[in-house]
């Protein structure tokens, strides 16, 4: 079974939890990152950020260096925004057509995490849904736990394969 983690992070907390479960079950890693990003900070950022995810705008993304269609089980992930799955997962999902993999979901959010997982669900259909799990700012907060937590269910998920 080849496994990638699949993931976009803009401050950091889920490309924290996206390298602790590479780490944990020895998967290779793909990092999401928009040709353009978003340059905008404090309130602003909110604004345009939540505006981009709402619309469900699409940014073009840099080069990939693995082939996402190469794996058999994809780990994706990526912060909430709006109550969804950020711009760049969004060209990610429209754009690789991913069918008949096994795919484990994560979000990092700051408490309102929304509808994610089924919005995500509903973008991957055709593909096996086997798991997924949320955490709120990391970085911020309760950082070891977090990455154990992380580590144990991305184990735990390998082992249900
Ligand atoms: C544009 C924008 C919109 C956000 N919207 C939400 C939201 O709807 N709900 C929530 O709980 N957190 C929201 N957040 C907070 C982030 O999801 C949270 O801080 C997350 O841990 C950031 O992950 P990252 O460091 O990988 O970018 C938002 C952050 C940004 C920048």
């Amino acid at each position: 079974m080849r496994m990638i983690v699949v993931f976009y992070s803009f401050e950091g907390n889920t490309k924290l939890i996206a390298e602790s479960i590479a780490e944990a079950i020895d998967a290779d890693i793909l990092e999401l990152k928009p040709k353009k990003e978003m340059k905008s900070k404090g309130f602003m950022k909110y604004v345009w950020g939540g505006k981009a995810a709402m619309m469900k705008t699409k940014p073009e993304l840099l080069a990939f260096e693995n082939n996402p269609q190469d794996y058999d089980v994809l780990f994706i992930g990526t912060p909430v925004w709006a109550w969804t799955y950020t711009p760049p997962l969004n060209t990610f999902l429209s754009t690789c057509s991913l069918s008949n993999k096994k795919i484990a979901l994560f979000c990092c959010h700051g408490g309102g995490k929304g509808k994610i997982f089924e919005k995500m669900q509903k973008a991957l259909e055709g593909n096996q849904i086997l798991g997924e799990i949320d955490f709120r700012d990391p970085l911020k907060k309760n950082t070891d736990t977090n990455i154990q937590r992380a580590k144990e269910w991305a184990k735990d998920i390998t082992k249900t394969i």
